[in-house]
């Protein structure tokens, strides 16, 4: 299991540590209301887990799937909803979570279209955030795990090629892992 990784960018434990603390700050910022959460699949379905568990006030859930990358690397520009949600969002106080914004195309995207459909508010939990990367300059991402470096990482629910999701830290793979497709 362990011949794939390069390096290790972050830890089982600084996850599980941190995750614990954005779940704080969202219970003191929705105390008295109730959360729709709303999880990007497949990336962020491992964070959105962990994250519920530690939310305290009333939460509800839902699921998009959303496709911008071709099972590759770099984003393609092109966003697509290819799972919408179950329920309507409207009078909600919507709390989209991601596994990572990147270039933020797609959030800034999916953004435009849940603003339509009247929410009584609007945030995005992101675990991880790649700044550098940035092409949407004013994309606002109101809860942020961790601010990484302009590398691809895999594991904890983030895939290359679709695979490598179940690993419970964050990682690096060793460059021929991304030069075979996975
Ligand atoms: P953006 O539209 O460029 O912000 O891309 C966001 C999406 O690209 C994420 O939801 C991920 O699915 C994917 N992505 C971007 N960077 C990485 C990475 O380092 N590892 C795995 N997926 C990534």
């Amino acid at each position: 299991m362990e011949s794939c990784i390069d390096e290790i960018l972050i830890t089982e434990e600084e996850i599980q540590n941190r995750v614990r603390s954005l779940a704080d700050q969202i219970n003191r910022d929705y105390q008295g209301k109730e959360i729709r959460v709303v999880g990007i699949l497949r990336g962020a379905f491992i964070f959105m887990s962990d994250l519920v568990r530690n939310i305290q006030v009333p939460v509800s859930v839902d699921f998009m799937a959303i496709s911008s990358y071709q099972e590759g690397m770099e984003s393609c520009g092109i966003v697509r909803i290819l799972k919408d949600l179950d329920k309507p969002i409207t009078r909600q106080h919507v709390l989209v979570v991601e596994d990572i914004v990147d270039t933020g195309l797609t959030l800034q995207h999916l953004k435009e279209v849940l603003a339509t459909r009247d929410p009584a508010s609007l945030k995005v939990c992101s675990l991880l955030n790649k700044g550098e990367r940035r092409q949407v300059m004013d994309l606002k991402v109101d809860y942020v795990g961790f601010e990484i470096p302009n590398r691809f990482v895999v594991g904890y629910g983030l895939d290359f090629a679709e695979r490598y999701r179940n690993y419970p830290f964050l990682f690096v793979l060793k460059p021929e892992y991304y030069r075979n497709g996975g």
